[in-house]
């Protein structure tokens, strides 16, 4: 059976059960709790039974080709660690390391994000790491709108799937396009902002950390903010 005719048969028994339910209740019985709170535990079921998870996710996305990027590329970087996990940090795209392992953040600015990540307590394999963009784009240039796109709406999937409670997002791109404003990073970052109903931190990326060592003071800071809502969270 395929995931959709069983997700659908899944809704089709729920709704079966609810109107049953719901007919017992019109006779005046009280045997079961009939209250609208035992109804709404019941949507509750099938909505947790109905998710997504990163694995259908991925098998979904295939063999990519829906933007130019998969001419190029080596592998998808879909993202890796831990699919149940409280934070996620988000990326701009895969560089040349990413690419030629299929997994993000393995070059020098990955060294420095896992060295971050250990200075609060958290180790790669605690969080979610990807980015916005599953394939390398040539040279490293920025992202097109057209790439954007076609990739985003997997990023979204992923993040309804894991629902991690905190999402960091690294550097000017990711902050910007997650939270849909041109606003600079140096003014969108240290400080919580909403992305649907999670908490999405923006700080700079450990790259241009790289290039500007006196910004790991501001990163230091920021991540401090993390570590305390990840502790509460
Ligand atoms: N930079 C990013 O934004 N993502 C990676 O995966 C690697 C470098
Ligand atoms: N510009 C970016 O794109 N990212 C940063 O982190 C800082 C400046």
């Amino acid at each position: 059976m395929t995931n959709d005719s069983f997700t659908r048969l899944l809704s089709e028994t729920k709704e079966d059960f609810r109107g049953y339910l719901q007919y017992m209740k019109g006779l005046g019985c009280a045997g079961v709790g009939l209250s609208e709170n035992s109804l709404r535990i019941l949507d509750g079921w099938c909505k947790d039974a109905m998710a997504e998870t990163l694995d259908m996710i991925r098998d979904d996305l295939g063999d990519c080709q829906r933007c130019k990027l998969h001419k190029g590329r080596r592998h998808i970087v879909f993202g890796v660690g831990n699919p149940m996990a409280k934070l996620v940090l988000v990326g701009e795209a895969p560089g040349y390391g990413e690419d030629v392992q299929g997994e993000p953040f393995v070059g020098a600015a990955g060294q420095l994000l896992t060295r971050i990540l250990r200075a609060i307590g958290l180790t790669r394999e605690d969080v979610y790491i990807c980015n916005i963009i599953k394939c390398r784009p040539p040279g490293n240039r920025n992202p097109e709108q057209d790439e954007i796109t076609a990739c985003i709406p997997f990023l979204r999937r992923q993040l309804r799937a894991i629902r991690p409670r905190l999402i960091c997002a690294l550097g000017a791109f990711a902050s910007q396009t997650l939270l849909k404003t041109n606003t600079p990073i140096s003014q969108l970052r240290g400080r919580f902002h909403a992305y649907e109903d999670i908490q999405l931190l923006p700080t700079y990326h450990p790259a241009f950390l790289l290039r500007n060592p006196s910004r790991k003071r501001d990163v230091w800071e920021d991540v401090q903010k993390i570590q305390e809502a990840y502790e509460k969270a």
